[in-house]
């Protein structure tokens, strides 16, 4: 197996793309296919300041890694979920990573922020704890970025996460998720920081492949909590489909981009975003799902 470009041995092949990389090929493809997702949805420009929410996972160190390679101005944001063992472990792999690149790196906890970590929060308000979670994030993403100044907040998701996202969206017919589902999230209210995701034409065994040649340490274990998520098996089937047919996983997801989404244009709801009178960050209702999920648990806000 010889590198397509320089005809060296090759480390790595990439049957979707009918070719195999040596080391510095393998990285220049990598960096091309960063930066032209960032170029094609202008995620951010040059000197914007980005914050990268690190889950300690591959994706979100890999793209930290990235970001800082590529020479952009990017900080890190850890959400200390409260998970025990599990967020100990993870905060060590991107404490270690800020330290090591000497980055700049926030950390938001929800345990001292509420005195509960999510699980105790999702039983007591008796709710999935992903969906506990996602709002938090989310929630959190945004007050640190707002605070923080910065232009742009760039999560992990990947080609894997954004397909399986697209075929749970097209299984039940979920047209306004459709209709909304980017690489890029536009802060649609003056209190919003625009959300990117800038490895979304990479695949999770490319950014693995990344992590390993660039040192990056990851925590290879899952969330426990997200142990028989649909997620998960979305990913599994698209991967059975790429195994005999190598390309689909991109094929379904860009083309769904370049065409398919503008179908489902119609069904955006234009709604009207007001503050939640407890967070004052942007919602529908007159309180945030945030809020009323907090106040559920019987947490005082
Ligand atoms: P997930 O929903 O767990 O697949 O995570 C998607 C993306 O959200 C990751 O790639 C990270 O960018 C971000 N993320 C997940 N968990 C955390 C966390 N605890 N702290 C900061 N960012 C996170
Ligand atoms: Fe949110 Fe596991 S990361 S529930
Ligand atoms: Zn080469
Ligand atoms: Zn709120």
């Amino acid at each position: 197996m010889k590198c397509k470009k320089c005809k060296q041995p090759a480390i790595i092949a990439l049957r979707r793309h009918n070719a195999a990389f040596c080391r510095e090929h393998y990285l220049e493809y990598f960096y091309g296919q960063v930066e032209r997702a960032v170029k094609e949805y202008r995620m951010f420009a040059r000197d914007d300041r980005i914050l990268v929410a690190v889950s300690g996972g591959k994706d979100s160190l890999a793209l930290w890694d990235v970001l800082l390679t590529l020479g952009y101005r990017a900080d890190g944001l850890y959400i200390d979920l409260g998970i025990d063992g599990y967020s100990e472990r993870s905060k060590e792999k991107v404490l270690y990573f800020a330290r090591e690149r000497g980055a700049n790196l926030r950390i938001a906890s929800i345990k001292e922020e509420y005195g509960l970590g999510i699980r105790e929060l999702a039983r007591k308000a008796r709710r999935a704890a992903c969906s506990v979670c996602g709002l938090h994030k989310r929630y959190l993403f945004n007050r640190e970025a707002m605070e923080g100044e910065y232009d742009a907040i760039a999560t992990g998701h990947n080609l894997d996460d954004e397909a399986a996202t697209l075929l749970g969206n097209l299984l039940n017919w979920n047209t306004g998720y459709l209709a909304r589902q980017s690489p890029l999230l536009e802060a649609t209210a003056a209190n919003l920081v625009k959300k990117v995701k800038p490895l979304y034409r990479l695949t999770e065994r490319e950014i693995a492949s990344y992590a390993v040649l660039r040192r990056v340490d990851y925590i290879v274990e899952e969330c426990p909590m997200a142990v028989g998520a649909k997620s998960i098996l979305y990913k599994n089937v698209l991967n059975q489909l790429e195994e005999v047919s190598p390309g689909t996983k991109a094929r379904f997801l860009f083309g769904f981009l370049e065409e398919g989404r503008q179908v489902f244009a119609g069904e955006k709801e234009e709604v009207a975003l007001k503050a939640c009178a407890l967070c004052g960050q942007p919602t529908t209702a007159e309180v945030c799902s945030r809020c009323r999920t907090l106040r559920r648990a019987g947490v005082t806000l």
